[in-house]
């Protein structure tokens, strides 16, 4: 199976995914790493990993839907079975998340349904949650809506800044992700009525 990575910057997810993937033995292909970004720090990673990578630079088009056919013309030249956001900061147009309907995950730094948008840890710090985390979801037109697929919760604790929360939502996004992508490359995920369900041992 065909797996493709879509980063804008550090590349952290992408690369607890690509560790796994080679520690676990996973019978996959990391067909490319696709970013919008020439200076993503992820892109010397995977390159130094010997997959294959590629730049889309948004300002090279007039608008958001041509920026996103030449986005999916190159995905799609890797013909992935999963196309996997990490970490990739675009607003993606409904049609372009059509043609990837059931094949495409993204992680979200909060437990969804709360926080969707930006500056998650920052939105968690000012309402005082006390259990805070992140979500592995399939995407759809609705941002940061789609089925969820698996999520992991971090306490917040008395002096936390956006850095240290952050952080420890980082440690669990990098063991999430990984293995919903697995579940996914395994066929254990199935959407049923707007819902995921996993199949076998979780
Ligand atoms: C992560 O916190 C992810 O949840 C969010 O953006 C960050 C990307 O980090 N969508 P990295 O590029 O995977 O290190």
């Amino acid at each position: 199976k065909n797996l493709v990575i879509l980063i804008s910057g550090r590349g952290s997810n992408m690369q607890a995914i690509v560790e796994a993937a080679q520690s676990e033995k996973w019978p996959v292909n990391i067909a490319a790493v696709i970013s919008n970004r020439a200076d993503a720090a992820g892109l010397e990673y995977a390159a130094a990993k010997g997959i294959p990578t590629a730049v889309v630079v948004s300002k090279n088009y007039p608008d958001r839907a041509e920026f996103d056919a030449a986005l999916q013309a190159e995905i799609d030249r890797y013909a992935p079975n999963l196309v996997v956001l990490a970490g990739f900061m675009r607003i993606l147009t409904a049609p372009f998340v059509e043609h990837y309907a059931g094949r495409m995950m993204n992680i979200h730094p909060s437990l969804l349904p709360s926080f969707p948008g930006l500056a998650t840890h920052q939105q968690a710090l000012s309402f005082g949650v006390k259990v805070h985390g992140a979500t592995v979801h399939f995407v759809t037109a609705d941002l940061d809506h789609g089925p969820i697929v698996a999520q992991a919760a971090v306490p917040v604790l008395a002096g936390d800044t956006e850095h240290s929360l952050s952080e420890r939502v980082l440690q669990q996004e990098h063991i999430i992700y990984p293995r919903a992508v697995r579940w996914f490359l395994e066929g254990r995920l199935t959407i049923v009525e707007g819902r995921v369900e996993v199949a076998g041992e979780v």
